[in-house]
C-alpha cells in the first residue's frame, strides 16, 4: 500500500515537472478596431466568446499526456470584470491576472511574471486567435523542447499581411517589426507573426523588463524581445507554420466573420465524417459544445447550440432551434421547433411549431404536437399534448391526453401556481386548468371545462354553463 502511494507521488512529481510549461493568454486589449462595446474576446463566434476557442484548445492540451501544458492564466483589463467573471464560471483552472493598464503586449507579460517566474517554459498567447488548433500548439510545445530554443514562435505566410507584425531576417538576426512601425520595403513582406510564442522562462526573465514604448503606437510590444534575444545571442526560432488558416487574428468585424465562417465549417466536417447526416450543411449551424450520436439525420435549416446533445437514431427537422437540449435516441423532432433547457426521453416526438422551454422533460414516448408550449413541466411516459396547447408548470402522469387547447392557468398575477394531471387522464378540449389544481389517475374533464377544483380518481369534471337552446330566435330577431 505504501509502495502503491509512493509510486503515486513519484508519477505526480515526474509529470509535474514535465508539464512546468504555463500558459499565458493575453485578453486585456481593448480591441479598438471592433468597435463593439463588449471586450472583443467577449463577443460571439457561433454562441461562444471569441476567449472560448483558445482555452478550449488549452484545456484539451492540458488534458493529454501530448499536450503538455500544465497550468493556464489570462491577463484581464479592459472590462475586466466582465471577462474574469466569465472564466470564474467557465474556466475555473484559468487564474485572472490583472493589467489595469494596457500598455501594450510586452507589459501584459510584465505585470504576469510572478505567475510564470517559477515555469520552466511559458506560452504566450494572443486571447483573439480562435482558429488555433491543438495540435498546431503541442507541436509548437514539442519543437521548442527539443530544440533547446530560449524562443520559438509561429509565423506564417499571409495572403493579406495588413495589421500583422513582419518578420524580417537578416543574416544572423531576425526580427518583427509592426505595420505602423515598418518602412514601405518591410510592409511589402508576407511572413507574419502570430502572436504565439514560448519561452525558456529563464531565458524570457533578463530581457521582459527591457523592453521600450518608443515606437508608433507607444506600447511595449512583446515582439520586440524577438530581435532584443536574438542580439544577445539567445537562441530564436521562427516555426513557419504550413497553413495560414489557424492563425488570423480578430481585430474587425470582417475577421470576426470569416473566424465564425471557417470554426462551423469545421464543426460541420467534424460530425459530417463521424457519421451524421445533412440534407443542407451550408444551412445548418453547429455550436462547439454540441455532441451529435451517429444514424442522426438533421434537415435543412438546423441550429444546434449550447450542450445541446442528440442521441442516436434521432431527427432534427427543418427550422428547429435547440439550445441546451438532451434528445435520447430515436427522439424524432418534427420540424419548426424552439426548445431550450429541456430533455426528450427515447422516442418522444415533438413539433411542428412547438416551444419547449425552461426544463421541461418529455417522457419515453410522449408526444408534444402542433402550436404547442410547454414549459417547466414533464410530460409523461407515452402521453400526448397534440394540438394547441399550453402547458406551464405541470406534471402529467404516463398515457394522458391533452385535449387541443387546453390550458394551464399557472399564473395568477403575482406567483405560478403546479397543475398536477394523474396517469390515464383524459383532459378534454379546450378545458382550462385553473392552478393550483389536481386531476386525479383516470379523471376526465368535460370539453371547455374551466376546472376550479381538484378532480378526484376516476372522476369526470364538467365545468361549464349547460346549453340553453331558444327556439326560433333568428326569426324573431330579425336576423333571418
Ligand atoms: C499582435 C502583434 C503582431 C502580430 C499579431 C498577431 C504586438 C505588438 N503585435 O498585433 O506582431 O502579428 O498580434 O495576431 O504584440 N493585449 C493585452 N494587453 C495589452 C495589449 C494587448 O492583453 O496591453 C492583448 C489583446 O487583448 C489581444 C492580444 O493581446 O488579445 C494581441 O493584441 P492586439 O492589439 O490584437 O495585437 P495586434 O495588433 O493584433
Ligand atoms: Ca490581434
Amino acid at each position: 500500500m505504501c509502495c502503491v502511494k509512493f509510486k503515486i507521488k513519484v508519477l505526480i512529481l515526474l509529470s509535474a515537472s514535465r508539464c512546468a510549461t504555463g500558459a499565458l493568454v493575453l485578453a486585456a486589449g481593448k480591441g479598438t478596431r471592433m468597435k463593439s462595446d463588449l471586450p472583443k474576446v467577449l463577443l460571439p463566434v457561433l454562441d461562444q466568446p471569441v476567449l472560448y476557442y483558445i482555452l478550449d484548445t488549452l484545456r484539451n492540451c492540458m488534458a493529454s499526456s501530448k499536450g503538455c501544458v500544465g497550468s493556464m492564466a489570462v491577463v484581464v483589463g479592459h472590462r475586466g470584470e466582465a471577462v474574469q467573471e466569465y472564466l470564474s464560471s467557465d474556466w475555473p483552472e484559468a487564474v485572472p491576472l490583472w493589467q489595469h493598464e494596457q500598455l501594450g503586449t510586452g507589459h501584459a507579460v510584465q505585470i504576469a511574471k510572478e505567475w510564470w517566474s517559477g515555469l520552466d517554459h511559458l506560452l504566450v498567447l494572443p486571447g483573439d486567435v480562435p482558429l488555433l488548433t491543438g495540435s498546431s500548439l503541442s507541436n509548437l510545445v514539442a519543437e521548442h523542447v527539443a530544440s533547446g530554443a530560449d524562443c520559438t514562435f509561429i509565423s506564417f505566410s499571409a495572403s493579406n499581411p495588413s495589421g500583422y507584425g513582419r518578420v524580417v531576417r537578416g543574416h544572423k538576426e531576425i526580427a518583427i517589426v509592426e505595420e505602423k512601425d515598418a518602412t514601405e520595403a518591410q510592409k511589402a513582406l508576407t511572413e507574419v507573426n502570430s502572436g504565439i510564442y514560448i519561452f525558456k522562462t529563464s531565458s524570457l526573465l533578463p530581457h521582459i523588463y527591457r523592453l521600450d514604448n518608443e515606437n508608433a503606437q507607444g506600447e511595449y510590444y512583446l515582439p520586440d524581445i524577438i530581435a532584443m534575444m536574438a542580439r544577445s545571442g539567445e537562441k530564436v526560432n521562427a516555426a513557419l507554420a504550413p497553413d495560414e488558416s489557424e492563425f488570423s487574428g480578430i481585430n474587425t468585424p470582417l475577421q470576426l466573420a470569416d473566424a465564425a465562417t471557417a470554426l462551423r465549417r469545421r464543426i460541420l466536417r467534424r460530425h459530417l465524417s463521424a457519421g451524421v447526416r445533412m440534407q443542407d450543411p451550408d444551412s445548418v449551424w453547429i455550436g462547439p459544445e454540441v455532441v451529435v450520436a451517429e444514424n442522426v439525420l438533421l434537415e435543412p435549416s438546423v441550429q444546434l447550440w449550447g450542450r445541446t446533445n442528440v442521441g442516436r437514431g434521432a431527427r432534427v427537422g427543418s427550422f428547429s432551434i435547440l439550445r441546451n437540449v438532451v434528445l435520447e435516441e430515436d427522439v424524432d423532432v418534427v420540424s419548426h421547433a424552439v426548445l431550450s433547457d429541456s430533455v426528450f426521453r427515447k422516442g418522444s416526438q415533438v413539433g411542428p411549431f412547438i416551444v419547449v422551454r425552461d426544463g421541461a422533460v418529455f417522457e419515453e414516448n410522449s408526444r408534444g404536437g402542433k402550436f404547442v408550449e410547454v414549459k417547466k413541466s414533464r410530460v409523461g411516459r407515452g402521453s400526448k399534448v397534440p394540438h394547441l396547447a399550453y402547458i406551464g408548470d405541470a406534471e402529467i402522469g404516463a398515457e394522458t391526453n391533452i385535449g387541443a387547447g387546453t390550458i394551464t392557468c399557472n399564473y395568477d398575477g403575482k406567483k405560478k401556481n403546479p397543475t398536477t394531471i394523474g396517469d390515464r387522464c383524459f383532459i378534454g378540449s379546450d378545458t382550462m386548468l385553473v392552478a393550483p389544481v389536481k386531476v386525479g389517475d383516470d379523471g376526465y374533464t368535460a370539453a371547455g371545462s374551466v376546472i376550479t377544483q381538484d378532480v378526484p380518481e376516476g372522476a369526470l369534471a364538467v365545468g361549464r354553463a349547460k346549453q340553453r337552446n331558444i327556439e326560433g330566435w333568428a326569426k324573431r330577431t330579425g336576423k333571418k
